[in-house]
C-alpha cells in the first residue's frame, strides 16, 4: 500500500485545509447561524504545538504539498503568528496559505508575512456598504478592505478574493469586479453549497456560474481559459481581453470531485477527507493518547480510503452534518 494519502479512486491528497477555530467575527448568512457556532472549549481545539505535529506528519510522512489554514475565522487564534512561524521552521518551501475574512488583517499581515506566511485567501461578497452589512450581519466592510489593502502590502501574493454567489449581489458582481480589477487582486466567484447552519441553500435559488457569466456578459467580453491546473477549483475566464482574469468555482454545476487533491481537519482535531460526508476520524484523540507519527499515519490513511467519489451534479449532494464553519471550507 501506498505510504501517501490515496483513496479509493486513486485520488492523491496533496492540499491540507486545517481548521484553527470554529468561532468567526461575521456572521455570513451562507455559513453561520445568527448567534454563531457554540463556542468551543479551548482543551478542545488543536494547540500551537498539535498542529505543527499534525503539519508534520501531513508533509513528512504523508506527502502533504501545501497547507491552508482556515475556519471559522483562523484571526481569532492569538497564536496565528506562532503556528506560522512554527510550521515555517520546520518546512521551508512548504507553501502555506490562509483564508480569512480579513477583519484583523489589517493589524496582522505584515507580521503573518515575516512570520512565513506565503498568501491569503480573502472572503468578501460585495463592496456595497449595505449589502454587505445584510450578508454578514455585520458592519465592517471598512475593516476588509483595510486587511485586503495591508495584504496586498505585505506581499501576501497572490492575494485572491472569495465572492460567494448570492441573488441579492448578483446585480453588483461587476462592481466587484471592477474594484478587484482596480486593487490587483485576483477574484474568484463561488456557487453557495448546501453547508449554511440555516439550512436555506436550495437548489431553486441558488445563483450558478452560468447565471453569473449571463450577469457578466451584458456589460463585459469574458473568454474561456481553462485552470491553472486540472485540480484547481477555478475556472479562469479573461476579461475584455485581458490580462484581467476571473476564476469561476462552480462547486455544484461542475463539480471537480474527480481530481479532489484535498484532506481536512476540523477545529477539533478530526480528519474529514470531504466537505459532504460526515465522515471522520479523531485524529486529537489519537495525538492526546500518545500516538506515534506511525499512528497518527495510519489513521489518517485509514479515513482517506473511505473516502467517496463525491458528487457529478446538484442533485447528487445533500446537506452534512456539519456546517461550513464548523469545517473550514
Ligand atoms: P487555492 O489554493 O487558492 O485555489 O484555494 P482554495 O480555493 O482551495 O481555497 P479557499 O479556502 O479559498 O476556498 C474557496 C472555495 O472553494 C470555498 O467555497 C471552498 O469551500 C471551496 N472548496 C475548497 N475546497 C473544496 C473541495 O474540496 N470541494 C468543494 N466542493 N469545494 C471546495
Ligand atoms: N458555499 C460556498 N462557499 C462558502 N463559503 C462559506 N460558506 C460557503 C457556502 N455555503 C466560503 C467562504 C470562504 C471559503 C472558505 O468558503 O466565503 O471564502
Ligand atoms: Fe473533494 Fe468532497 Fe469537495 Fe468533491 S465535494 S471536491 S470529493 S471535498
Amino acid at each position: 500500500p501506498s505510504p501517501l494519502l490515496v483513496d479509493g479512486f486513486g485520488r492523491r491528497a496533496r492540499d491540507l485545509r486545517i481548521s484553527l477555530s470554529q468561532a468567526c467575527t461575521l456572521r455570513c448568512h451562507y455559513c453561520m447561524p445568527a448567534e454563531g457556532l457554540p463556542l468551543l472549549p479551548r482543551e478542545e481545539l488543536l494547540s500551537t504545538a498539535e498542529v505543527i505535529r499534525l503539519v508534520d506528519v501531513a508533509v513528512g510522512t504523508l506527502g502533504v504539498e501545501e497547507v491552508r489554514l482556515t475556519g471559522g475565522e483562523p484571526l481569532v487564534r492569538g497564536d496565528l503568528e506562532l503556528i506560522v512561524a512554527g510550521i515555517r521552521s520546520r518546512h521551508r518551501d512548504l507553501p502555506i496559505a490562509l483564508t480569512t475574512n480579513a477583519i484583523g488583517l489589517a493589524r496582522r499581515a505584515a507580521g503573518l508575512a515575516h512570520a512565513g506566511l506565503s498568501r491569503v485567501n480573502i472572503s468578501l461578497d460585495t463592496v456595497d456598504r449595505e449589502l454587505f452589512a445584510a450578508v454578514t450581519r455585520r458592519d465592517r466592510l471598512d475593516d476588509v478592505i483595510a486587511g485586503v489593502d495591508a495584504a496586498v502590502a505585505a506581499g501576501l501574493a497572490p492575494v485572491k478574493i472569495n465572492a460567494v454567489l448570492l441573488p441579492e449581489t448578483l446585480s453588483r458582481a461587476a462592481e466587484l469586479l471592477a474594484w478587484c480589477r482596480d486593487r490587483g487582486v485576483f477574484l474568484r466567484f463561488i456557487e453557495a453549497m448546501p453547508l449554511d447552519a440555516d439550512r436555506a441553500w436550495s437548489a431553486e435559488t441558488m445563483v450558478t456560474a452560468a447565471d453569473l457569466l449571463d450577469e457578466l456578459g451584458a456589460t463585459m467580453a469574458l473568454t474561456p481559459v481553462g485552470r491553472d491546473d486540472p485540480s484547481a477549483p477555478a475556472a479562469l475566464w479573461e476579461v475584455d481581453g485581458g490580462p484581467y482574469r476571473v476564476g469561476i468555482i462552480a462547486s455544484m454545476t461542475r463539480s471537480f470531485c474527480g481530481t479532489c487533491d484535498r484532506t481536512r481537519i476540523t477545529a477539533q482535531g478530526r480528519v474529514r477527507p470531504c466537505l459532504f460526508s460526515d465522515d471522520e476520524i479523531d485524529l486529537a484523540a489519537v495525538l492526546r493518547s500518545g500516538g506515534t507519527d506511525t499512528e497518527l499515519a495510519d489513521a489518517w490513511r485509514a479515513v482517506t480510503r473511505r473516502k467517496g467519489a463525491g458528487h457529478a451534479d446538484v442533485a447528487e449532494v445533500s446537506a452534512p452534518q456539519r456546517t461550513m464553519g464548523a469545517i473550514g471550507g
